[in-house]
């Protein structure tokens, strides 16, 4: 296994804006075939990890490797003719325009040539309805606005763009977190179904429940440093929770939830009686 090479690789690289440092000697390999989590708080820099792989930032410190070929993107549009697509939690999709003209989007197949050039809107019609019947969702008319679509199924025209405009690597940002279980579901099949194709997938969540199922490894970041990567065969799934959470944060908010009920009855046994104020340290405590 150690002999494989990675899709993706980035190797000590680091990200800083301004004075705040982002991402600090981060190195993490994902293979094609495989679902990498990455996991971690709110600003753990999670969105700064993927958006330097994908183009948005250039790296402060470190490289980015590309089936082992050192690389470099001047911008998303070079990091996507490279195979790596990337699904934004919010999406880049226009709900008024169709289903087919979303999946085509800058990308859009012609027929004749010179002046009698245009658009072959029958045939990106079936590709679009072809590509979400092989992902099991029925679209009866493709020429049905996107805003039409329940939010899994929208997530799944994203990432079957990704998927048939040849992607290598899939990176996801929270596409489940909006998601009820059913359409959840249907999105995890998907990634799934990208693994089983040989893609190299990165799945950020901040759901268990979503990510051990089709994890093969997990990266955890925590304020913008790695605390390593673990594959799923040397973990639980409740060490995985640990580490999402941070076991630690969970006691102490144990604690500041009963020092608030512990005031909150202060206050409703002071509103009975006198005006009495919250103590600063109560309310600090609430605080964290
Ligand atoms: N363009 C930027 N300019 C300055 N600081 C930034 C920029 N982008 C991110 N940061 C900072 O970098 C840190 C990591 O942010 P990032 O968005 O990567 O976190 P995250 O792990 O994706 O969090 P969340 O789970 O909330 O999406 C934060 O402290 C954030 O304020
Ligand atoms: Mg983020």
């Amino acid at each position: 296994m150690s002999e494989r090479t990675p899709m993706i690789e980035m190797r000590n690289v680091s990200k800083h804006f301004g004075s705040v440092i982002a991402l600090n000697d981060i190195s993490m390999q994902v293979y094609a075939g495989e679902v990498m989590c990455l996991l971690g708080d709110n600003g753990a820099g999670k969105s700064t990890l993927i958006k330097t792989l994908s183009g948005v930032h250039r790296p402060t410190h470190g490289e980015l490797l590309l089936d082992d070929r050192p690389t470099r993107f001047k911008s998303p549009a070079y990091a996507l003719d490279a195979g790596i697509a990337t699904v934004f939690q919010d999406l880049a999709m226009i709900p008024l325009m169709s289903i087919t003209r979303n999946f085509f989007m800058g990308r859009e197949p012609t027929v004749g040539w010179g002046p009698m050039k245009r658009i072959d809107w029958k045939h990106a019609d079936r590709v679009a309805k072809e590509e979400m019947a092989k992902i099991g969702i029925d679209v009866r008319d493709p020429g049905q606005p996107v805003g039409t679509l329940s939010g899994g199924e929208r997530q799944c025209v994203a990432i079957a763009r990704a998927v048939y405009f040849g992607a290598k690597v899939l990176i996801l940002d929270e596409p489940t977190s909006a998601l009820g279980v059913k359409q959840a579901s249907v999105v995890l099949r998907y990634i799934a179904k990208a693994r089983a194709n040989g893609l190299a997938v990165i799945f950020i969540t901040h759901n268990v429940h979503h990510a051990f199922p089709v994890a093969d490894a997990f990266t955890l970041l925590s304020r913008g440093g790695s605390l390593g990567t673990f594959r799923k065969e040397d973990i639980t799934r409740e060490e995985v929770l640990n580490m999402m959470a941070g076991g630690a944060e969970l006691e102490s908010l144990d604690a500041e939830l009963a020092e608030f009920q512990r005031s909150d009855g202060e206050h409703k046994r002071a509103a009975a009686g006198d005006e009495v104020a919250p103590s600063a340290s109560s309310t600090q405590a609430a605080r964290g």
